[in-house]
Order: structure tokens, then sequence, then C-alpha cells
């Protein structure tokens, strides 16, 4: 209830009317004054192969006369998307000039663990780092986020994220839109709470712990409640959730149908027709949508009702929205101008054949539990550690350590991971591989999570079936985690060495 107020009081919207939708309450519909922002593009092949970007602080208003303390790369809030061309080799360079450590890790960039910007690879204040690496996988929509050991909630929150797209050929050859910004649009959610002032609340209170850290207030690329306008066409969303912890429940407020086209690690054989999309923090869905009907539709989310789940769902509900934010809302609006270009009237029938995830039956199996309350008290009795207050969270029962290699899978092998979440869904993502869901809660998984993958919402036990192709050494490893970004600063992270 106070969201709406507070949303309406400091938007200064000037009409209010009655949301309708569950979570919702007498309160104001957001105005959609803000115009979509459109990062800037970086694009390597126009660079001559190179990714320049800066951690840095900055002042971006949330709120119209309120300049937040923030922070971004080569920009206030965020920071450019990187579109890299797959076979080409590419010379980053990563500046801090924050007065704190950094890193920027390439989550669903297949790179050696040398390069891909984990807890290991530290970038400390006034450094630049200067990873180079072939870019070498199928088109999709990626990104990029702040990594620093015990620290990345924060930070990502402050502003440290951005997307990067992978080209191959295939957009143009499919025939998708792929006009940047114009019917090919990132669209970067996250939710934020704000004090007074308009600055940014980071509070790891007490639910906060438990459920990680969420927002009252919805943004889409740093925006409250923007409004793109879009052609009368096929429109392309690239859909990333960059939130620290909230899952969206995202639909069209009119409840039209989508298509989803790709996951993290790319195309879906066929567009998968969807009312509905659930997204779970660092999940990225690409989706096209019809709007050469003309009429203008908000993209809403259902309230994030999986937060507690095991929890007792009466004590849940109430938890996630008084104290921790995680309502449903409007996330935005599309406009249709019908003076915009629309190149793309169609949906193809078909995209990128997939390969059947085989494997043999001597395949290495190994059980990974993402540990809460319970199972980490008995984990600890083994010898774990705690780490800061509240319930200890961790992986098999131990608390993260940067020195400890979990696991040593040979280069170029496959194994199947079987995970198993517990007292709530836990987004669990692993670094240097494309991986393929071969059961969810003992069933296959949905047609738009049957492709390539990097991250999942587990929500029950779950097979993930992977081949371990880019090398990681003991000294910078690849990691495995919980994307709640809380979970992960707290422990719930684990570390894989290749041989
Ligand atoms: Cu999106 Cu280990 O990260
Ligand atoms: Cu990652
Ligand atoms: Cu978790």
């Amino acid at each position: 209830m106070t969201t709406r107020r507070f949303f309406l009081e400091r938007a200064g919207a000037a009409t209010a009317l009655a949301m309708t939708g569950q979570g919702c309450v007498t309160g104001g519909k957001p105005p959609f004054v803000t115009p979509l922002p459109i990062p800037a593009l970086q694009e390597a092949r126009k660079r001559n192969g190179h990714i320049d970007i800066i951690a840095t602080k900055g002042k971006h208003a949330f709120f119209p006369n309120q300049q937040a303390a923030t922070y971004g790369f080569s920009a206030a809030f965020l920071g450019p998307v990187l579109m890299l061309h797959s076979g080409d080799e590419v010379q980053f360079s990563v500046e801090n000039k924050l007065d704190e450590v950094t890193t920027a890790h390439w989550h669903g960039v297949l790179a050696p663990a040398a390069v891909d910007g984990g807890p290991h690879l530290a970038i400390k204040p006034g450094e630049i780092w200067r990873p180079r690496f072939r870019v070498n996988q199928l088109e999709a929509t990626a990104w990029y986020h702040a990594h620093p050991h015990g620290d990345s909630g924060r930070q990502v929150y402050m502003g440290l994220a951005g997307m990067v797209i992978i080209k191959d050929g295939t957009s143009q050859r499919l025939g998708l839109p792929e006009s940047y910004g114009v019917d090919d649009l990132p669209i970067i959610l996250q939710d934020r709470t704000f004090d007074s002032t308009g600055n940014l609340k980071y509070a790891v209170n007490g639910p906060a712990m438990m459920m990680g850290v969420r927002g009252d207030t919805l943004i889409v690329n740093g925006a409250i409640a923007p409004v793109a306008r879009v052609p009368a066409g096929i429109v392309r969303l690239r859909i990333l959730n960059a939130a620290n912890a909230r899952n969206f429940d995202l639909s069209f407020q009119d409840d039209r149908a989508f298509h989803v086209i790709a996951s993290d690690g790319g195309y879906l054989p066929n567009p998968v027709a969807m009312t509905t999309l659930t997204i779970a923090p660092g999940e990225r869905f690409e989706v096209l949508v019809d709007l050469s009907d003309g009429q203008a539709v908000e993209l809403v989310t259902a309230e994030d009702r999986r937060a507690l789940m095991g929890m007792g769902s009466g004590i849940g509900t109430a938890m996630t929205n008084e104290m921790s934010g995680s309502g449903a809302g409007s996330l935005m609006r599309f406009e249709v101008d019908g003076s915009l270009a629309a190149p793309v009237k169609s949906i193809p029938l078909s995209l990128l054949a997939l390969q059947e995830p085989t494997y043999p039956d001597s395949i290495v199996r190994r059980q990974i539990s993402l540990d809460m309350g319970p199972g980490m008290m008995r984990g600890m009795r083994m010898g774990g550690g705690g780490m800061g207050s509240g319930p200890p969270v961790g992986i098999n029962g131990r608390v993260f350590d940067m020195n400890r290699i979990d696991f040593e899978p040979a280069l170029g092998s496959s194994e199947i991971w079987e995970i198993s979440p517990t007292m709530m869904a836990h987004p669990f993502h692993i670094h240097g591989v494309i991986f393929r869901i071969l059961s969810m809660s003992g069933k296959p998984p949905a047609a738009h999570l049957a492709g390539g993958k990097d991250t999942v919402l587990l929500d029950g036990p779950a097979e993930l079936l992977m081949r371990f192709l880019q090398p990681a050494s003991r000294e910078a490893p690849f990691m495995f985690h919980c994307h709640i970004l809380e979970h992960e600063d707290r422990g719930m992270m684990g570390q894989y060495a290749t041989r």
C-alpha cells in the first residue's frame, strides 16, 4: 500500500486511477512519461575489436529533480550494451574509478575462467583490467556485472550491470528484428527501494538475508515506468532480469500472446507462444511481440510469490508485500509510432535446430544442495563456518571459500549436476558452461526452458547436463552459485577448476 502512495508522491503523477490486478490497491497508475532509456551501444567490430568500460560513481535521477548517488560502467547507472561478434577476438579494458575493489564478470559469455571476471579477478581502485579472448558461441543475449568477493549485491544494486549481445548472423538470416533501439530493445528489469531524498537504499536486513534485497519500485533500463515508442510490427525484446533477488512474472496487460525465441544460451528451435513468462535473476529471454495492431500496451509483472516457497504461504505473502517489495506492478508501456519503419511483419515458424541432449550411462553425476537454515546447520556441525548474522546459507553444507575448489571436472568432459534447492526457489547459475535442463521436479523442462541455459530458477530438484569446454585453474576457477546476490555474497557459492 505504501508502495503505491510513495510512487505517486515521488513520481508526481497527476492522475490516480485504480489499478487492476493482484497486489494492487487503490493508488495510481504510473504516468509513463520517461522515454525508455536505450543504453549506448559499443560494437566491438566498429571499434577495432576493442571494448572499453569504466566503473565509476555517478548521479542518476530516478525521480525528477532528485539526484541519487549511483555506480555505472561508463554511465551514471548501468552501462553500454556490448555487441560482440562470434569468431572475433576482443580486447577489453575495464578501468576501476571507484574507491573500492570491483570486477566485471561476463555472465553467459563463454571464455576461459582467467578472463571471466569472477571474484578472483579483482580490479583495485585506479587499476585497468585488460582481458582478451575470442568470442565463440551462438548468437545470444548475455550480460555483465560486478562480482567482487562478498559485495556483488551492493555493487550491482548501485548500478554495475549491463547487457551483452552476441551476433553471428543468425538474426539476419532468420529475418528477426535487429535494429537496435528501434525494433530490437534491451529491457533490463530491476527493482529498487529509495530513501526520502531519492537515494538508493540497500539494506540487508532480516528478510533480505532470507529472500535477498527486493525493492518496492520497478525500474526498466534505470527508469521508473518508462514508455518506449515502437514501430507497428514485430518488436524484439531482449529481457534481462538484473534484479538482486526478485523474479518477474511477466505478461502484457491486455494478455496478448508473445513468442519466446531465445533463452540464455541462444535460440530455441521454434518460437514458443506464451502469455506469461517467469524470469529469474540472471536469466535472459528474447521475446517477439506483435504490435502491428497499433494499440499501446503495458508490460506488467505479477507479485513474486515464489520468494517464500515452503515457508508458509500466508506469512510468506505478508513478508513479501509489506517488508520487501516484490508486489505486482506495471513495468513499462509500449506506444506504437506509425512513422517508424517496421521491417519485420511476421514471426518465423522455426529458428535454430537444437541437439537432443544425450549422454552415456557412465556420465559423472554430482549432487549440489543449495542450503539455507536447517540444511546449513547440518553442514556447520560438520565443520562449515558462519558468515555474518542471520540464517546461514551455503552449498552442500559449506559456506563459500575463495581458497577451496569444490569440483575438478576434466576439460572436455560432460557431467550431470543434480541440484536440490532448499527453503525457497533459487536461481542457480554456473560460469563457463551453457547447460541443458534434463528435468525439473522430475518432469522435462517447459519448451522455453529446453534450450541452452546458464541460469535456472529451481523450486525443486533438477538435473542439468553440461560440457566443460572452457579451462579454469585453481588460481582463477569458475563459480557456481545462487543468483540471489545476497545469497551469493553470504556464501551460497562454490567453485570448480578443470583438469
Ligand atoms: Cu551473473 Cu557469477 O554471475
Ligand atoms: Cu556468470
Ligand atoms: Cu538462493
